[in-house]
């Protein structure tokens, strides 16, 4: 897939300070870049001889059947990206046979994109004031969410132009770029939001996970780890799944990339919990890399953003199946039968 092409295409369908505010890092260009090359980086030893058949990619994350491991990550405000916003995204993720995460931040009301037919997890910044994320999470579970991914990182974007930090906080409720209203709170707690209630609780513990489940129901993803210490310790209080994440470079712009730490984190896990991750993913190569580290499945941020802005649901639909047919490519290169088979014994040792 010609991803420069695509996001060629988006951006001149785009606002300059939309396009910008979607690119940005927490540092330059380079620092998604470098986490790109991570992925890149990986070297794998294919198998022959195995009498192996076609490739076969379906599985299912946290028992939800999907066609292939690779998800789309949340992404807020994706009316900016398109009229239909997540709705688009959901449609498009259905035909792919895919599932979306859907951030806090969206301005579609849960019940519309559950409408666009795909499984999808609900994505949680919490609040200082809880009773908005309390709203928040059950209205996404009357609305059929099938887990909740609790966002636990941090991050702070560079303005790519000026240079210069621009404060977006996660919760960024009044969203001052478009003016778009967050669709799934009340006026009233629209106004709570808006004040020191409405900011990041940055004081959060594993506590959260087992406060998320009680109000919920559901399980609980744990979102933006990138060592294997914090991927226990969610674990041990109730994660039923880690999803290894730079944010997509949004986060600490010196960090480590996903690439970096997959493994890490899936030995301390070790088998107790699905792992996912995302951040720089760009091709079916890193995804069957990242599978065969031990990722349960990948998740895609950015692509699936410029396949929605340049061609609305068929976009993100083109995207989630063109990166499916690379991970079938590979895994027919690597003697891989279905995604069970990508092991850790085909990843060269560094
Ligand atoms: C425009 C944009 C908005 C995002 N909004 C959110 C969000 O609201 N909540 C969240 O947890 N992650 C958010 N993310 C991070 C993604 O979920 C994901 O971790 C990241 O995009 C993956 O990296 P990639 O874009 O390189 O694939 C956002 C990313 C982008 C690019």
């Amino acid at each position: 897939m010609d991803l420069v092409e695509l996001e060629r295409r988006a951006a001149a369908r785009l606002p300059q300070h939309v396009y910008d505010y979607m690119r940005a890092t927490a540092g330059g260009s380079e620092v998604l870049e470098r986490q790109i090359a991570e992925w890149d980086a990986i070297r794998l030893r294919p198998r022959v001889l195995t009498g192996a058949t076609p490739p076969a990619t379906a599985t299912t994350v946290l028992g939800t059947p999907v066609a292939a491991p690779i998800l789309v990550a949340p992404m807020a405000q994706q009316v900016d990206a398109h009229p239909d916003g997540e709705r688009a995204t959901a449609a498009g993720a259905r035909a792919a046979g895919s599932l979306l995460g859907v951030s806090t931040n969206t301005a579609v009301p849960f019940a519309r994109i559950a409408e666009g037919g795909a499984p999808w997890w609900f994505q949680l910044y919490v609040t200082r004031d809880r009773r908005l994320s309390t709203a928040l999470l059950e209205r996404a579970v009357a609305a059929g969410a099938g887990a909740v991914l609790l966002t636990v990182d941090i991050t702070r974007l560079r303005h790519p132009r000026a240079g210069a930090s621009v404060s977006v906080e996660p919760t960024d409720w009044t969203d001052g770029r478009t003016g778009a209203r967050l669709a799934n709170l009340t006026e009233e707690e629209l106004r709570i939001a808006r004040g020191e209630g409405g900011r990041g609780d940055r004081g959060l513990g594993v506590d959260a996970i087992t406060w998320i489940r009680e109000v919920t129901g559901l399980p609980v993803v744990v979102k933006g780890v990138l060592r294997g210490d914090d991927a226990a310790r969610a674990v041990d209080a109730g994660a039923a799944s880690v999803l290894v994440s730079t944010h997509g470079g949004r986060g600490l712009a010196s960090s480590v990339g996903s690439a970096a730490v997959l493994a890490e984190v899936v030995s301390a896990v070790g088998g107790r919990a699905e792992v996912y991750a995302d951040s720089g993913i760009r091709s079916g190569l890193h995804a069957a890399a990242g599978l065969a580290i031990g990722a349960r499945a990948v998740f895609v941020g950015r692509p699936v953003m410029w396949g929605l802005a340049a061609d609305g649901a068929a976009g993100v639909t083109t995207v989630l199946e063109a990166l499916r047919d690379e991970l079938v490519g590979a895994m027919d290169l690597l003697g891989a039968s279905t995604v069970a088979d990508l092991t850790p014994d085909l990843v060269a040792p560094r």
